[in-house]
């Protein structure tokens, strides 16, 4: 397979990216998947290889039809990648996990409240939870894609958690960012309803962190 560095290195980063999101702990298993947009397609990981015995050969190049080369196995979560990166030009790495805290609160079709002042990382004053329909299907592309409207990450019911960016670096360090706002609001919810900052508090706090480097995308 002959292919130039530009698509080398992406290869080589989705697999270090899978690798690190097990090794963080924001995953489990072959649970997850992640894609970054390349040439006048997508680069997605292929389903069910545990992430490290994934070579660089079984990352799949997806043209935006969905087509790919026969012998190719895309994630069971393409659709979901690739319609996120059709409506979403500002988008250029989706990451999927399944983090354990997210999921509960998914599970519990609880969407993140503006809890912590970081959820402005995320885009907006919340993380909201996208109904439940089966993996892989285009019912769950959809409302994948509503749901991350204006966002930069969302919950998926009974199932796990999306993150994208601008970057697969930065979409990667919001994964993990989310799953912490997921554990914290998991935690104030033994204590009881936790009090939350304002819309207007957090529209304060995107506009200062542009300012500060670990701005959105
Ligand atoms: P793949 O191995 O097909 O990427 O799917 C994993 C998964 O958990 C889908 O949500």
């Amino acid at each position: 397979m002959s292919m130039t560095a530009d698509e080398l290195d992406k290869r080589q980063a989705i697999i270090g990216a899978c690798r690190r999101m097990n090794a963080l702990g924001i995953n489990q298993g072959t649970s997850g998947n992640i894609s970054v947009r390349h040439a006048d397609g997508l680069l997605v990981t292929p389903t069910s290889v545990p992430y490290d015995a994934m070579t660089l050969d079984q990352i799949v190049f997806m043209a935006m039809d969905g087509s790919h080369a026969p012998t190719q196995k895309p994630s069971s979560e393409w659709r979901f990648h690739l319609d996120i990166l059709k409506a979403r030009p500002d988008v250029h790495a989706v990451v999927h996990a399944h983090p354990t805290y997210c999921t509960i609160l998914a599970i519990m079709g609880r969407e993140i409240p503006p809890v912590h002042y970081m959820i402005a990382a995320a885009g907006g004053d919340s993380i909201r939870c996208a109904p439940y329909a089966t993996f892989g299907t285009a019912e769950l592309s959809e409302h994948a894609v509503r749901a991350l409207e204006g966002r930069l990450a969302c919950l998926l019911d009974h199932h796990g958690m999306i993150a994208v960016g601008k970057s697969l670096d930065k979409a990667m360090w919001l994964a993990v960012e989310v799953e912490t706002l997921a554990r914290q609001y998991h935690g104030c919810l033994q204590l009881g309803e936790p009090p939350l900052l304002s819309s207007a508090e957090i529209e304060r706090v995107r506009q200062r962190m542009s300012g500060y480097g670990m701005s959105e995308g």
